[in-house]
């Protein structure tokens, strides 16, 4: 007879790493997410977080937490919806809303909730999405608890998206969504040409800015700012989990789309709401971001070197343009290994293996904060080519 609990007890893959001693997964962080943390006792330089502003260890973010513990306690044990709502994540939302000038801003418990939540919301059954093959899992889980059908288009293609759009038929409501910098690849999405294609299907777009907001555009505003195309950009949803140093999500729109969604997504009405210190932390991230522009020239400074000192020195780096930077490897069992040597020598990274990625297109992705200094960052190029001319991955 069938249990369900059979797949845990065959389930191997992980012991076989594991057993390989490459395993690279839950290791345990002892310092704070800083350019240089203590993982299991040693000191490391991470590239592998998302703390691109490098503000997780601000001392105005951390007052900001225990201010907000002091006054609101610990959590708010309800939704949003219900006793949830606390004064401070309306200011938040109408700050954020200010910053990306946008209507209004409704903010989720995670980036992921956000996208469940908007997509399954919006997305009925006479609709499609049409998705970038690259997209984040958070956003193909957000169209599979829709009822609509997904679509998904080559990753950048232009031609394949509008090869897809072409034949959906015209009674159908058509969202495009796509990730404004695709999270392992580092390149940011073509958002001139999807406009254009969006406008002549009458399509809408949404835009996941995880990775854009505090990284492009000028103010930090993201993909939208980036191309000057702010206004095209119908839904625009973010996390407070990378550039605001803290835990979180957020969907921007017209002031209708976020009337409809407080009352419809469900990942935001049957979930409990951020903690008052998340919040508190948010609002003070989002005073550095507007206040110190010079965090985000740094970090596309840091990411514009390091893409420069990896093709100087004979690494592919695919298609970033980011301070995401991959390196690709090939192989699962060469990103296992190289990633393995790296750590040895205290630099931290994550290997990205398939289904992530498509097979023999493994990598190591590396990522940057605009507090490390030079030296720090010519310490891993250094590192990385002296382990990649070891592998044999170049010359
Ligand atoms: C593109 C993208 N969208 C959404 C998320 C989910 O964000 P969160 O960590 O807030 O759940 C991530 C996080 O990895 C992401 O990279």
């Amino acid at each position: 007879m069938a249990d369900i609990l059979d797949k845990c007890k065959e389930y191997t893959a992980a012991t076989e790493i594991i057993n390989m001693g490459v395993y690279p997964y839950f290791h345990t962080v002892e310092s704070g997410q800083d350019p240089e943390v203590i993982i299991e006792g040693k000191k490391m330089i991470m590239v592998g977080s998302n703390n691109y502003l490098g503000l997780t260890s601000h001392p105005k973010l951390k007052e900001a937490a225990i201010k907000a513990i002091e006054k609101y306690g610990v959590g708010c044990v309800g939704s949003r919806f219900l006793n949830g709502t606390l004064d401070l994540h309306v200011e938040l939302e109408n700050k954020l809303a200010k910053f990306l000038k946008r209507e209004a801003v409704l903010t989720f418990s995670t980036g992921m909730q956000a996208n469940l939540g908007v997509i399954s919301a919006l997305v009925g059954k006479n609709d499609i999405i049409v998705t970038d093959k690259y997209d984040h899992a958070s956003i193909i889980d957000g169209c599979r608890l829709s009822f609509g059908e997904m679509k998904r288009f080559k990753h950048n293609d232009m031609e394949d998206l509008e090869r897809i759009l072409k034949i959906i038929p015209e009674d159908k409501g058509k969202l495009i969504v796509v990730d404004g910098v695709f999270s392992m690849e580092g390149d940011i999405a073509k958002l001139p040409d999807i406009v254009q294609i969006a406008r002549k299907y009458n399509a809408r777009i949404m835009v996941d800015d995880a990775h854009g907001v505090g990284v492009l555009g000028k103010h930090g505003r993201g993909t939208g700012e980036y191309f000057n195309l702010e206004n095209e950009v119908d839904l625009q949803v973010g996390t407070f989990s990378k550039s605001f140093a803290s835990v979180g999500g957020f969907v921007a729109g017209s002031k209708k789309l976020i009337n409809y969604l407080k009352h419809n997504a469900r990942a935001l009405i049957f979930s409990a709401s951020l903690p008052p210190s998340n919040v508190a932390t948010v609002l003070a991230a989002l005073d550095i971001i507007e206040s110190e522009p010079e965090r985000i020239i740094r970090l596309n400074e840091i990411a514009d070197k390091m893409r420069k000192g990896f093709i100087e020195r004979g690494f592919d780096i695919g298609t970033s343009e980011t301070p995401i930077v991959p390196i690709v490897v090939g192989k699962d069992e060469m990103a296992f290994k190289m990633w393995k040597i790296l750590f040895d020598r205290n630099i931290f990274t994550t290997p990205v293996v398939s289904p992530a990625v498509p097979n023999n297109r493994a990598m190591i992705r590396t990522s940057y904060i605009a507090t490390q200094s030079d030296e720090l960052l010519e310490k891993v190029l250094d590192g990385f080519e002296r382990v990649a001319k070891e592998l044999g991955i170049i010359k």
